[in-house]
């Protein structure tokens, strides 16, 4: 397993990148609206793993919930597996309680997984399988 990327709730990429581009001095790989999941995404690589910033398209969306409670930052921790769906069995079968019970197509076009916090204990953990392909290529079926 790998860190895949750090989810990080904003209430504006575009105001985020004044830290993340300008002051840190990262590249934007990557933009994307994920409408399934209420995003607007961003992905800048820190190395191999990337920093997600994450714009909620409305105030339904599941990000825009999260920043109203939390306000912004760390919002979930995404780790990079082989196979999704042995994760999520695994996962099932040592009872931890799943967002997701079976695999979508997340940014990226990756099969992605979310983990409820309660199994963690507070942190949301996104599973991914796949590559950096960009959007638009099926993972389905791998
Ligand atoms: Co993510």
């Amino acid at each position: 397993m790998k860190i895949d990327h750090i989810g990080i709730a904003t209430r504006g990429i575009e105001d985020a990148l004044g830290f993340w581009r300008d002051a840190l001095g990262l590249e934007v790989k990557h933009t994307e609206t994920v409408e399934e999941q209420g995003v607007r995404v961003a992905m800048l690589p820190v190395g191999e793993p990337r920093v997600e910033l994450l714009e909620p398209t409305g105030p339904d969306s599941p990000v825009a919930k999260f920043l109203e409670k939390r306000g912004p930052g760390i919002h979930h921790v995404a780790v990079r597996v082989a196979d999704i769906r042995a994760a999520l069995a695994r996962l099932r079968a040592e009872g931890a309680r799943l967002i997701d019970e079976e695999p979508r197509v997340g940014a990226g076009g990756c099969l992605v997984a979310f983990v409820h916090p309660a199994a963690s204990g507070g942190v949301l953990l996104e599973l991914v399988q796949g590559t950096n392909e960009p959007a638009g290529q099926s993972t389905e079926g791998r």
